[in-house]
């Protein structure tokens, strides 16, 4: 049975995918921040009649990513077929409303944790031949929308950073590649709704992104496990998988000439009725 490490298994779409997976006959080791969340997860699967191993992770945390890493080799006798790394914040409100510690933190999870776990997992893979590693971009990774800067910034140094990976170990047997789910109703995406800060120039900007983003009424994260799924299941796997509302057009406003990209998000943001 192959073996897929889950980072972040205990909320939204890690835990869609971690139980989505472990229903599909795959080992599954699930991350968790704290036992009692562990402790969670297991029941969820259990309830299920499924099977999901935790692991403790902090992915901000080199010692806590290295401890997770032993404990899996142990579990999987050498190391994981796969990891998926999905654990990620999003630190929402414009670039004048988002604390610097706020910004470092998403680069923490978002770029340097999934380059932790990567790096550690990459050597038994290598030594095997086979190694799947799925990151959990975003559409957010292909085009930066207003209010979400620092989180579009991170997927963006993600989607760089896995384009080289996966360039550097083409032919060694392990393949990279990305997830690029739409907005997905997940508690990330509430709290993100919920947290935009009250007392802001850009106050009429965020009710306008919160009535938005209700009316388009996101999957859940169901939807981008099965994508993941597809990923692992691929003999070939993609470079990319887009999912979800904006699969399509988000690449479009990619290649939309610049100020009409830029006029699509300030109208649909109220950024013009200042
Ligand atoms: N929801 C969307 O609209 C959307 C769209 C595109 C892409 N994505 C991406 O999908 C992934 C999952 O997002 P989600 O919406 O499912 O979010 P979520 O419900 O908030 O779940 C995030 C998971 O990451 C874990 N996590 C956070 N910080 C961590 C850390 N330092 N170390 C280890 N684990 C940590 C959380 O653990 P705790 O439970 O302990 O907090 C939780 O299990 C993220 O990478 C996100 O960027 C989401």
């Amino acid at each position: 049975m192959k073996t897929v490490v889950v980072t972040g298994a205990t909320s939204g779409i890690g835990k869609a995918t971690a139980l989505d997976l472990a229903a599909c006959r795959f080992h599954v080791i699930g991350t968790a921040r704290t036992p009692d969340k562990a402790e969670k997860l297991t029941a969820a699967a259990a309830e299920l009649g499924l099977t999901v191993h935790t692991v403790l992770l902090d992915v901000t945390d080199p010692r806590s990513c290295q401890d997770a890493v032993v404990e899996i080799d142990a579990l999987t006798d050498g190391g994981p077929w796969a990891l998926v790394n999905n654990a990620g914040i999003a630190p929402v409100g414009a670039f004048e409303d988002v604390a610097e510690a706020d910004a470092r933190a998403a680069l923490e999870v978002n770029l340097l944790g999934v380059a932790r776990m990567t790096g550690l997992v990459l050597p038994g893979m290598r030594r095997r031949r086979e190694g799947r590693i799925v990151q959990l971009s975003s559409l957010g990774g292909l085009v930066s929308v207003p209010f979400n800067g620092w989180y579009c910034a991170s997927k963006h140094a993600l989607e760089a950073l896995t384009d080289s990976l996966r360039m550097e170990i083409a032919g060694s047997g392990v393949h990279a590649c990305l997830i690029e789910p739409g907005f997905t109703d997940t508690p990330m995406l509430s709290k993100g709704l919920a947290d935009f800060p009250a007392d802001s120039r850009y106050a009429h900007g965020y009710m306008a992104a919160r009535r938005l983003i209700a009316s388009w009424s996101p999957p859940g994260p169901e939807t981008v496990a099965r994508t993941v799924r597809r990923a692992l299941l691929a003999p070939k796997p993609r470079r990319r998988y887009r999912c979800g509302p904006g699969a399509v057009p988000a690449p479009l406003l990619r290649l939309a000439p610049a100020p009409v990209a830029d006029l699509i998000c300030r109208s649909a943001l109220r950024l013009n009725k200042r």
